[in-house]
């Protein structure tokens, strides 16, 4: 945590200027396929959201933000799009689109929808154009196409491997190398092409003109490239800590890349009134995040520190500093993110030992430090602080991003190799396995990091497939549904759901949530979070013990007289300790 008490004061941007409401959101994001099915096959569809509108307006959400719908063969979960202005006829139609978007507005739930920028799908009928056209021609310009090296160019122009593990480049029939960035479906748009920049003008005009609110942009720090140099094998194609700081990486984060964002600004959001917003995914030094987040660019950018936090005091204090840092810089808002489809259920990260980050493997129930100790999952500690992290999260200034499933405390998964569906959890065994890895190691890293944990369906009921399906679910359903699901919790005052659903409400009865003043307190104490905020009427404090120790309660001086609006525990009369894991809020 910085040295230096830190003062951000947000304004009152939702009641001063509606347009602004995404400053201060909660956003659900919904992954379509994992949603509710509505026809028996197996995947969710837009219908079933629709059917959904209900469940989402009595948790109280502001907007929806749906993970891809488009036509997509699905090869990394509909992240590899053939058609932009399309609803996939396995998920429904154009029809069905415009009466989720017609039923979420009469909800007063906004709609944001995923846009995916960096690649299209193999399958596109761009890149089918580009296979056809031959080296050299237009349609071939509109991807990144190059010769090969060595003699009869048959090594890869570069060494680099995609994030899904194997190369980056893929050789086509007359010789040439496509790239791309993630998996071999997913060919990289040449964003130098004056149709690609036309063509993404389109279709966000056409998302704006179908009533979205809002866009989230994919892997938005990759699309600039700059391949005519002689270095790039100096370069990883992953996001890392030492990528440079000064935009000259040649694929991603470059300087060029806010002049795409500025043009969709200028072009298309500001056209709209009232003017959209995005928010950008963009895997980026922290010290460049802000610059997505422009007024004149995207507006919001992701802050993932929560998402990749485990339960240790130092990542989750990091977390809410650089991400309230990074609003500063912005001028635009905060975004806390615990939980997404590329991460694990944070029920289930809570649940782990207090250790630094990668410390510790999985090992079916069990978790195995790196000194041996095997530490069973702690399920309750786990509950204890989902709820507190929830506190802390929904009581900072900016938005907060709640991912389907979380608000029941939905937990990962540990299935045999084959009932995962993951691409990139597919590529990692097969790879690791050649490289010599033991499958139970590698089955280990699956169960604590594969994307699948958090793709599985929701979980409605306790009837067959959790409510989420009369078919056969195109990945299985987590087998504590007949112990964590929507039906048990939304009438129960104090269930997870309850919790998510009273936070939301509380942000909408109190102004403090939105314009206070947001101070950090007890700087120097190492057990305990906590942080005011302030406005004209009222003083909010939230105090968290990150800790399995009952500790005295430091600012029982401060607290006094003041109301517990919110706590992780159900018995608050005695107010002059924390117990373990303790959360609470006041307000005055
Ligand atoms: C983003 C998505 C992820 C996808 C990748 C490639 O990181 O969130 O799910 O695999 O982009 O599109």
């Amino acid at each position: 945590m910085a040295e230096e008490t830190q003062s951000i004061t947000t304004r009152h941007d939702a009641e001063t200027d509606p347009a602004l409401w995404w400053r201060q959101a909660v956003v659900y994001q919904v992954y379509p396929r994992s949603f509710q099915d509505t026809t028996g096959s197996g995947l969710g569809d837009i219908n079933g959201i629709t059917g959904r509108i209900p469940y989402l307006r009595q948790l109280g959400v502001d907007a929806i933000w749906l993970s891809p719908f488009y036509p997509s063969e699905l090869a990394d979960g509909g992240y590899d799009v053939a058609d932009y202005r399309d609803v996939d006829p396995k998920l429904g139609s154009m029809d069905d689109f415009d009466r989720l978007a017609a039923a979420a507005h009469a909800a007063d739930i906004k709609v944001v929808v995923d846009i995916v920028p960096n690649h299209s799908s193999h399958l596109h009928p761009w890149f089918r154009q580009a296979l056809a056209g031959g080296p050299g021609s237009p349609a071939r310009d509109r991807y990144i196409f190059r010769d090969g090296k060595g003699p009869n160019g048959d090594e890869p122009p570069t060494r680099w491997q995609n994030h899904f593990g194997g190369p980056a480049w893929t050789r086509v029939d007359d010789g040439q190398w496509y790239l791309h960035m993630f998996a071999k479906e997913q060919p990289d748009w040449n964003w130098r092409n004056p149709d690609v920049r036309a063509d993404f003008l389109e279709t966000l005009r056409f998302w704006c003109d179908h009533g979205v609110d809002g866009f989230r942009i994919d892997v938005a720090h990759g699309l600039a490239k700059d391949l005519d140099r002689d270095d790039l094998d100096d370069y990883v194609v992953m996001s890392t800590n030492d990528m440079p700081a000064d935009g000259s990486h040649p694929v991603l984060d470059r300087d060029e890349v806010h002049d795409i964002y500025c043009e969709w600004r200028r072009e298309v959001f500001n056209r709209y009134d009232p003017p959209r917003f995005a928010v950008a995914e963009a895997w980026v030094r922290p010290e460049r995040q802000y610059l997505y987040a422009s007024p004149d660019e995207l507006g919001q950018v992701f802050n993932f520190e929560f998402a990749k936090a485990d339960w240790t005091f130092d990542a989750m204090s990091k977390a809410i500093d650089e991400g309230l840092a990074c609003a500063e810089r912005s001028g635009s808002t905060s975004t806390w993110v615990m939980s997404n489809h590329d991460v694990p259920r944070h029920a289930t990260r809570y649940a782990l030992p207090q250790v630094p980050t990668g410390e510790y493997h999985q090992i079916a129930n069990d978790w195995l430090l790196r000194d041996g100790t095997t530490y069973i999952e702690d399920r309750q500690a786990g509950a204890l602080r989902a709820r507190a992290a929830l506190m802390l999260e929904m009581a900072l200034p900016g938005s907060a991003y709640v991912y389907q499933g979380e608000e029941l405390g939905m937990t990962n998964v540990q299935y045999d190799i084959e009932d995962y569906k993951d691409c990139e959890i597919i590529n990692m065994y097969h790879e690791r396995l050649e490289k010599g890895y033991s499958k139970d190691e590698i089955m280990k890293s699956i169960y604590a990091k594969g994307r699948d944990n958090a793709r599985t369906p929701m979980q409605w009921d306790d009837s067959a497939n959790a409510g989420f399906t009369t078919g056969t679910p195109w990945i299985k359903v987590n087998d504590n549904y007949d112990k964590i699901n929507a039906k048990s919790q939304v009438d129960d005052p104090d269930s997870i759901f309850s919790c998510y659903k009273k936070l939301v409400q509380l942000r909408k009865d109190y102004p403090v949530f939105v314009d206070g003043k947001f101070t950090l307190l007890l700087e120097d104490d190492d057990n305990i979070f906590a942080y005011s905020r302030k406005n004209e009427e009222k003083t909010m404090i939230v105090v968290c013990n990150f800790f399995d120790k009952e500790i005295p309660m430091p600012l029982a001086k401060e607290c006094e007289g003041m109301e517990v609006l919110i706590s992780n525990y159900k018995d608050t009369s005695d107010m002059s300790v924390l117990r373990p894991y303790e959360a609470r809020m006041y307000i005055r």
